[in-house]
C-alpha cells in the first residue's frame, strides 16, 4: 500500500479539554470511523483540523500535540473567525445545505466565500508540505472543494483522489450556486472524483457538461490535457468490527437490562447527529400517526430517539433543535402516562458500546433523512444484529438506499406512508425479517470499508501514473 496523505476538514480524533485535563477522543461521523484503519494501515499522515483549542494553555497545547502526532495526525488550526466563516459559514450554512436540496437555508448575502477559499488554501499548503513522492493524497468533502486543484497546482505530478461525502446534487440546484464554477474546476484538479452512488457522480457530470461545456465520456473528462475519472464508491463499515462490539458480554448485559425494562414494549430506535437533514420531526409525527390510529399501541410502542449534538453555533441548527424539543414535548404530553413516554429522547454523544446495545434492542430501526450521501447508522444496525432480526426502514433519499433494497424503503416527506412502514415492521413475521436481514447484513459485510478503500485506491492507483502522464501531455 502506497503512503497515504489523508486531508479532511476534521481529523479522526477532536480536542476535548475538561478543566485541567485534556485528551483527544473520537470525531463524530462516518469518514473519521471509516478512514482510520487504511490511515494505520498506510504509514501516511492525516492532516486535519482538531477542533477548538483556543482556551487550551500553552502546556496543554503541546499535550494535544504530541498525542496527536503519536497518532501521525498533522492538526490545522482554525482560528475563531475561520470557524465562523470557513466552518459555520460557506461550508455548513452554504454548501451543506445546497448539497441537500435546501436552498431556503443559504443565506441571502454569501460573505463567506473568502475566508473558504482562504482556508481551503491554508490547507492544500499545509497538505503539499508533507506530500513525498510516490505519496497517494486523498482529499475529502465539501469543506475541501477547491483542495484538488489548489494541491494540483504546486505539484502537477501528484496523485490526488477526491471524495464527497455527502449527496451532489441535480444541476439544475447546483447551478445556483455563484461560485459553481470554481468548485467544480475545484474538484477536477484530482484524477479520481468519487461519490457514493452513480447518481451523485451523474449529477456531477452533468454540472460539467452544463456549466463548464466538458463532456464526460465513459467515466472520464479530460480537462486541461488530464483525464479525471469521475464514479460511484458507495462507503461500507467496519462491520466486522460492529459485529465484534455488538456481542461484547458488556453489551449483551446492557440489552438484558434494555429488554426487562420494555418488557411488553415494542422498540424503534433512531440515532442521528441532531441535523435538519435526518428528518427526526416527520419520523416522530409517523409515530404520532400510529399511536392516533392504534389505540391499543398506545403505552406499548416506544421511540428512543438518539440525536448528537453538532454545529450548535449555526442557528438552523439551534431551530431545528428546539423543534424537536417541543415536537418531542407535544407528542410525550398527548401519549405519555404516569408510567411512560412514547419518545425517549437522548440529546448527547453515545459511545460504540452504548450504540450497540442500542440497535441490538431496536425491533425497528428507524433511517429517515430527507436526503443523506450515504447513512451509515442504517450499516451500523445490520452489522449489530448477528440474531438477524430487527426491521430497518430507510428513506429513499439515503444513499444507503441504492443498495440496501431489503429495508422498507418510505419516502420521508410522507407521513402516513411511513406511519404505514411502522405497522408492517411491527407486523412483519419472524421469518421475513430473517430473511430480510441475512441480506442486508450479506450486503453490508462484503461491502465493507475495507471493500469501500480498496476500490477507490485500486481505481486510483490503476491511472496512468504521473510519468506516463506527463509525457502524453
Ligand atoms: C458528515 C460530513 C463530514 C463531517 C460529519 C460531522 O458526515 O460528511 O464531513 O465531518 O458530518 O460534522 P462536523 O461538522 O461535526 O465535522
Amino acid at each position: 500500500m502506497p503512503r497515504l496523505l489523508l486531508v479532511s476538514n476534521r481529523l479522526p480524533v477532536t480536542v476535548k479539554a475538561e478543566k485541567d485535563h485534556v485528551s483527544v477522543v473520537r470525531s463524530p461521523g462516518g469518514l473519521a470511523t471509516g478512514l482510520s484503519r487504511p490511515h494505520e494501515r498506510s504509514g501516511g499522515v492525516w492532516i486535519g483540523w482538531p477542533g477548538d483549542v483556543s482556551r487550551l494553555s500553552a502546556a496543554q497545547r503541546t499535550q494535544v500535540e504530541s498525542q496527536l502526532s503519536a497518532l501521525r495526525c498533522v492538526p490545522l488550526y482554525l482560528s475563531a473567525s475561520e470557524v465562523s466563516r470557513f466552518y459555520e459559514g460557506y461550508s455548513n450554512r452554504v454548501l451543506w445545505p445546497l448539497c441537500h436540496y435546501l436552498l431556503d437555508r443559504i443565506p441571502r448575502q454569501d460573505r463567506d466565500w473568502e475566508a473558504y477559499a482562504k482556508v481551503n488554501e491554508r490547507f492544500a499548503e499545509l497538505a503539499a508540505s508533507h506530500y513525498q513522492p510516490g505519496d497517494t493524497i486523498w482529499v475529502h468533502d465539501y469543506q475541501l472543494m477547491l483542495v484538488p486543484g489548489l494541491l494540483r497546482k504546486r505539484l502537477p505530478e501528484a496523485r490526488i483522489g477526491y471524495f464527497h461525502h455527502i449527496p451532489f446534487p441535480s444541476s439544475e440546484i447546483f447551478r445556483t450556486l455563484p461560485h459553481r464554477e470554481d468548485l467544480l474546476r475545484g474538484l477536477l484538479g484530482a484524477d479520481l472524483v468519487g461519490f457514493h452512488t452513480p447518481s451523485y457522480a451523474h449529477h456531477f457530470s452533468s454540472s460539467l457538461l452544463r456549466l463548464l461545456g466538458l463532456e464526460t465520456d465513459l467515466d472520464n473528462v479530460t480537462y486541461e490535457g488530464r483525464t479525471v475519472r469521475v464514479g460511484g464508491f458507495p462507503m461500507g463499515i467496519d462491520a466486522e468490527a460492529f459485529e465484534k462490539v455488538s456481542q461484547e458480554p458488556g453489551v449483551l448485559e446492557e440489552l438484558r437490562v434494555l429488554k426487562e425494562r420494555s418488557a411488553g414494549q415494542r422498540l424503534l430506535v433512531g440515532i442521528d447527529r441532531l441535523d435538519y437533514t435526518k428528518g427526526i420531526p416527520r419520523r416522530m409525527l409517523a409515530l404520532q400517526r400510529v399511536l392516533e390510529r392504534q389505540p391499543a399501541l398506545r403505552g406499548r410502542l416506544r421511540l428512543i430517539q438518539v440525536a448528537v449534538p453538532s454545529r450548535t453555533q449555526v442557528e438552523d441548527y439551534a431551530a431545528y433543535r428546539d423543534k424537536v424539543d417541543e415536537l418531542v414535548g407535544r407528542i410525550n404530553g398527548m401519549y405519555g402516562t404516569v408510567h411512560n413516554v412514547p419518545i425517549h429522547y437522548l440529546y448527547r454523544s453515545f459511545n460504540e458500546k452504548q450504540l450497540a446495545g442500542l440497535y441490538r434492542a431496536a425491533d425497528v430501526m428507524l433511517v429517515t433523512p430527507v436526503r443523506d450521501g450515504m447513512n451509515l447508522v442504517a450499516k451500523e444496525f445490520c452489522a449489530c444484529r448477528p440474531d438477524e432480526d430487527g426491521v430497518l426502514i430507510l428513506s429513499e433519499f439515503a444513499g444507503a438506499a441504492s443498495e440496501l433494497r431489503d429495508a422498507l424503503i418510505v419516502n420521508p416527506y410522507d407521513v402516513e406512508a411511513m406511519a404505514d412502514a411502522i405497522e408492517e415492521a411491527l407486523r412483519m413475521p419472524v421469518d421475513t425479517r430473517r430473511r430480510r436481514m441475512r441480506t442486508l447484513r450479506a450486503q453490508v459485510k462484503s461491502r465493507d470499508v475495507h471493500w469501500w478503500v480498496g476500490s477507490f485506491l485500486d481505481t486510483l492507483q490503476g491511472m496512468p501514473t504521473p510519468s506516463i502522464r506527463k509525457g502524453s501531455v
